[in-house]
């Protein structure tokens, strides 16, 4: 249901470049497992409702727990655990907790069920919109704006986040804004949310895969924060072409490099979308966990940075886009046995 499974490769070429030859970091990241349900393969993701179960937190012990006269929230008693991780890491490892937050319902989420998959993948997508809903940079319905109001009200008792990313396209930055928004946010850690090119939806030939212009989204969200090189025009969709999950693989390590190698915080917040946030949890090392629209999946990540020295570097894919099929008419079929276009009429 999102808007791309397909895909990714100057991502890799700009991954590649600053690899270079000679000493380099490497981050490797783990999965504390035992904390939330959702790393648990048992967890049932489509029937999950992440604030009915606050937010998949295990009701458990930790050795850090202490007794007060009023007892700490299972948060606080996390937030104590997570602080003493830290303080008996060496020093090349942080514990951290990321709050990966999936996009309220878009335009393109309800066209999608509107049409059916195949004429949505293989001729609505490609357009900007039918001429009564646009979905190019789809912004949220109605549905959209209530799940992430609904989510606004449910993370006031939790921990906030110190610091915010969020993906470029309009819906996670109107997503943040909802969500985070009107929070009584420690004046230390405010949300003023980074936008990094780099956690964007896999990349297909819809237009909802297609970037505003950063003057644009400037505009709407004053408040926000562009990474170093934020170009005007979305630099990488390309009509027609599908970015290679293996490609968006590489791309997503290179943004969570670049977050753990400058962002010291230890409770970050990413705003994307479902491909993306399953490709990130591919290069953490987390298993499949589908998320609804609106929801976030938090995980506590070990990161563990060494330094090698050595050539080339690892990541020299610059991998090429494959040509995406498309019909010229819009197919008739419903079932899902046309998700490869080979029904055009
Ligand atoms: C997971 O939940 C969905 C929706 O409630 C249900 O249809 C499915 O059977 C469940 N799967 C398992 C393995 O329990
Ligand atoms: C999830 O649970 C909350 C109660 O915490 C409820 O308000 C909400 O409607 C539920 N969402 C879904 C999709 O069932
Ligand atoms: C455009 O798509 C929406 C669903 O996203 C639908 O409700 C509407 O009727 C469509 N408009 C036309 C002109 O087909």
């Amino acid at each position: 249901m999102w808007c791309s499974n397909l895909i990714t490769s100057i991502f890799a070429a700009a991954a590649a470049a600053v690899e270079g030859y000679g000493i380099k970091t490497h981050i490797n990241y783990e999965v504390v497992t035992g904390i939330f349900k959702q790393d648990d393969p048992a967890t049932n993701a489509s029937s999950f409702n992440f604030t009915a179960e606050n937010f998949g937190l295990i009701e458990r012990k930790y050795p850090s727990d202490w007794s007060l006269f009023r007892r700490p929230t299972s948060w606080q008693r996390l937030n104590r655990y997570i602080e003493t991780l830290n303080l008996k890491a060496k020093h090349n490892e942080r514990y951290t907790l990321l709050f990966l937050g999936r996009h309220g319902e878009g335009y393109h989420n309800t066209a999608e069920t509107y049409y059916g998959t195949p004429a949505w993948n293989c001729y609505w997508a490609e357009q900007d919109g039918n001429g009564t809903v646009t979905w190019a940079d789809a912004h949220l319905t109605p549905k959209g704006i209530a799940q992430a109001q609904h989510a606004n009200k449910f993370w006031s008792t939790l921990l906030a986040p110190q610091t915010y990313y969020t993906s470029p396209l309009h819906r996670c930055l109107d997503t943040a804004r909802l969500t985070f928004a009107g929070l009584p946010l420690p004046s230390t850690s405010p949300f003023v949310p980074t936008v990094k090119e780099s956690f964007r939806e896999g990349i297909s030939a819809h237009t909802c895969d297609r970037r505003s212009t950063r003057s644009s989204l400037r505009a709407a969200f004053p408040a926000y924060r562009f990474e170093r090189g934020f170009a005007e025009r979305d630099p990488v969709w390309t009509a027609l072409h599908a970015e290679p999950a293996a490609v968006q693989d590489v791309r997503s390590r290179a943004v969570l490099d670049d977050v753990f190698g400058s962002d010291r915080s230890t409770y970050i917040s990413v705003t994307a979308h479902s491909g993306e946030i399953a490709s990130l949890l591919r290069v953490l090392g987390h298993g499949v966990f589908g998320l609804a629209t609106g929801a976030a999946l938090p995980v506590l990540v070990k990161a563990s940075t060494r330094t090698v020295v050595g050539g080339g570097g690892s990541a020299t894919r610059t991998g090429s886009w494959p040509v995406q099929k498309t019909c010229g008419v819009p197919p008739g079929v419903r079932d899902s046995s046309c998700n490869d276009c080979s029904c055009c009429a």
